[in-house]
């Protein structure tokens, strides 16, 4: 009677550990098949990069994806890790200023593009627009 008991005990005890450890697991894993953020978090999950990529950059300038981002020549495929498009450049200077703006004239303490918490985003500016200038104000 004592060998199953102890073989119970122990196959109780298994099943605590497996259960302890998807308890810690994180529930969204972060995504690391980007290749070449310089301004984002490194390890930023791919459904928010989609939500900025989408919703702020495509929409608020009023652009498509290939507004930015290169093709690679072989595939005809979009390449996003490439840095060939001077559009893409700029947009990463327009990510340093807007979060320099909320930092230094809004007081934010950690401004991070994409957080609902900005007070200046891509679309104060450009409006739906990928080039806001002064002259056609309505
Ligand atoms: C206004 C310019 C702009 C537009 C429009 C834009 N992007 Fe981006 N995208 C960027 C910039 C800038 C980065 C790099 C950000 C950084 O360095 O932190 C980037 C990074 C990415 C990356 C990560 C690439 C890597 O591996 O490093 C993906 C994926 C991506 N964009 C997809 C998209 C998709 C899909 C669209 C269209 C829905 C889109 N982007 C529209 C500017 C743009
Ligand atoms: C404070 C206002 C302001 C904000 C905020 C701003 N922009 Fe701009 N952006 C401008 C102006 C003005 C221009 C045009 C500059 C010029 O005349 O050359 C511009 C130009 C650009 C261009 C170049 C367009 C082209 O035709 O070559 C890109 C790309 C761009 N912005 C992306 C962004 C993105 C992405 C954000 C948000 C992260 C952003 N901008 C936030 C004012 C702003």
């Amino acid at each position: 009677m004592y060998l199953p008991r102890k073989i119970i005990a122990i196959t109780t005890l298994s099943v605590t550990v497996v259960a302890g450890i998807a308890a810690v697991k994180p529930a969204n894993p972060p995504d690391t098949n980007f290749k070449n953020l310089k301004v984002l978090p490194k390890n930023i999950p791919s459904k928010d990069l989609s939500r900025i990529m989408v919703d702020e950059f495509q929409d608020d300038l009023g652009v498509s994806c290939n507004f930015c981002h290169a093709e690679n020549k072989d595939t005809h495929k979009p390449d996003y890790a490439s840095d060939e498009k001077p559009e893409k450049q700029i947009a990463r200077v327009m990510m340093r200023m807007t979060m320099s703006l909320n930092k230094k004239y809004f007081k934010l303490k950690h401004p991070v593009i994409g957080d609902q918490a900005l007070e200046v985003t891509c679309a104060t500016c450009h409006h739906g627009k990928p080039h806001p200038d002064n002259t056609d104000v309505q």
